[in-house]
């Protein structure tokens, strides 16, 4: 297994596999063809899977939950780690055996493994019949036809202004209350591990005005938390011609839109809708960003603020242009501006070179940050990244696993104090379902994305409930309803 996960999150999630969904109660006179997805990889793709559904829908194909009605299957794929792409291969392979006792039946493989791999798909593994990158997702009508046909249907351009953001996203496997909303795509980053930058294109930022009436048509059908999702959310920069109004007043201003005034305006939609965001680059997060936070009830007082590596070496190797010592200074800068904030991050052990005393240092840097939640993988080298091309990849696979596993315990015991800390305290929750192991209790999350379990009583997803917090697990809160 090359991932590990600390705590239950929605957020930045790339652990999540092979969700499948289906938006409405099917009727299936309405509709020429069936189609089923089943998504992988990080919440960007999960936000793309609900474009996808839309534009097909709006051409005639209705969604379902069962593959084995579908006439269409598509798998929204992952690229980041071999694990990832091993999964994705395994499923696809299921799904030929299935297309041979149901010829009719078209397979497409979408996002990043088959931007990264493109006709291959089809032409060597022959596992698929459509191939579609995330930026050609417009054209899956036309892909379709031309699949009927049998004709090889491929289109993996990328694009340098497609952002989808005309398009309305049907919230697919949705609980009514969270919603994703992507501003931006792609990732000019370039850090050297990583397929990002190959399979999403280049960066460019989604038009202001059209993140804010999603988020606010969100709001108007009972959502009640939006969080805003880039590769890079820092450095989302809006300078399109329908600018917004950026002081409440209905002026048109020409000014560019930032990430802290693009918050402020989400924020200001309504008290009662929380807005989230991942994820935070640690170079590019602004004061701006911290005073728009510390300003607005409303904003979740969470960053997720990947570090990688606790070693300045390695993090100049993996072109993350920040030391240990800056990403320090960053930390306590939140922490200064936001006490209470909840920081998490992400960790790569057994980087090409990392040595037993930068592994150190990675340990030293999370003992220090004490974050509240952290995604650890071994490193995988992907193919075509700077890392592949210009650095060996010579950390032995069980020195990598060994070095994960003894970041994990320590952080298992971060988080247990983390939880600890919160015994006594009482927190605002927002209320998103039934707990996992029982219908008499209800869960949601506070502030700092911890998730919250308390009784039932009266109240329903949706609603906002305080918390006084009794006794905690290292994953969870428990606690009963107060009022304040
Ligand atoms: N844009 C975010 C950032 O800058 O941190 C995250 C991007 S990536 C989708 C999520 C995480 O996967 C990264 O933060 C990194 O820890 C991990 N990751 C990326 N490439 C990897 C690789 N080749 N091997 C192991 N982990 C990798
Ligand atoms: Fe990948 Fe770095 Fe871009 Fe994140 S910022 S997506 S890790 S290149
Ligand atoms: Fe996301 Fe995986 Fe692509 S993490 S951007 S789906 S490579």
């Amino acid at each position: 297994m090359d991932t590990l996960l600390a705590n239950n999150t929605i957020v930045h999630d790339e652990n999540r596999q092979g969700e499948a969904f289906a938006p409405f109660v099917l009727d299936t006179n309405r509709y020429k063809k069936l189609f089923y997805i089943e998504s992988y990889g990080c919440a960007m793709n999960f936000a793309d899977s609900e474009v996808v559904a839309s534009i097909l829908q709006s051409n005639g194909f209705g969604a379902t939950k069962n593959f084995e009605e579908a006439d269409l299957i598509f798998v929204n794929t992952c690229s980041i780690r071999e694990k990832a792409e091993a999964t994705v291969r395994k499923r696809l392979t299921e799904f030929r055996r299935l297309k041979k006792s149901n010829p009719g039946m078209l397979v497409g493989v979408l996002g990043c493994m088959a931007e990264r791999l493109k006709a291959k798909f089809i032409e060597e593994e022959k596992l698929v019949d459509m191939v579609v990158g995330p930026d050609a997702y417009r054209s899956l009508p036309g892909l379709i036809e031309e699949a009927e046909t049998g004709q090889k249907a491929v289109n993996v351009l990328l694009s340098r202004d497609e952002t989808y953001a005309d398009i309305a996203p049907i919230r697919l496997n949705s609980n009514g209350v969270n919603a994703f909303v992507s501003i931006m795509r792609g990732c000019n980053n370039m850090c050297s591990f990583c397929v990002v930058p190959f399979t999403r294109g280049r960066e460019r930022s989604r038009d202001a005005e059209s993140i804010i009436n999603e988020c606010k048509t969100l709001f108007n059908d009972g959502y009640r938390e939006v969080t805003l999702l880039g590769q890079n959310v820092d450095s989302y920069h809006w300078i399109g011609s329908s600018q917004m109004s950026i002081d409440g007043t209905g002026e048109i201003y020409e000014e560019p839109v930032s990430f802290a005034i693009l918050l402020e305006r989400v924020a200001q939609i309504n008290p009662l809708l929380r807005v989230r965001f991942s994820t935070s680059h640690p170079k590019d997060i602004t004061d701006d960003v911290l005073f728009t936070m510390a300003k607005y009830d409303n904003i979740c007082n969470y960053i997720h603020l990947p570090v990688q590596s606790g070693s300045t070496r390695v993090l100049q190797l993996m072109n993350r242009t920040y030391t240990r010592e800056w990403y320090i200074a960053k930390v306590n800068r939140i922490r200064e501006l936001i006490p209470d904030a909840g920081i998490s991050t992400d960790m790569i052990t057994g980087f090409c070179t990392e040595t037993e005393e930068d592994h150190q240092q990675s340990l030293s840097l999370m003992r220090y940050c004490k974050y509240d939640l952290a995604y650890m993988y071994f490193y995988s080298q992907r193919p075509g990244t700077l890392a592949a091309r210009r650095f060996e990849d010579d950390v032995p696979e069980d020195v990598k696993k060994r070095r994960l596993q003894e970041m994990v315990d320590l952080h298992r015991q971060n988080t247990l104090e983390s939880m600890q800390r919160d015994v006594g305290k009482t927190c605002k929750v927002l209320v998103e379902g039934f707990s996992k192991k029982t219908q008499e209790d209800l869960q949601g999350r506070n502030d700092q994305n911890k998730v919250v379990v308390f009784p039932k009583g009266n109240y329903k997803k949706g609603d906002y409930v305080f918390i006084k917090i009794t006794s905690c697990t290292s994953g969870t809160l428990i606690g009963v309803p107060v009022t304040v």
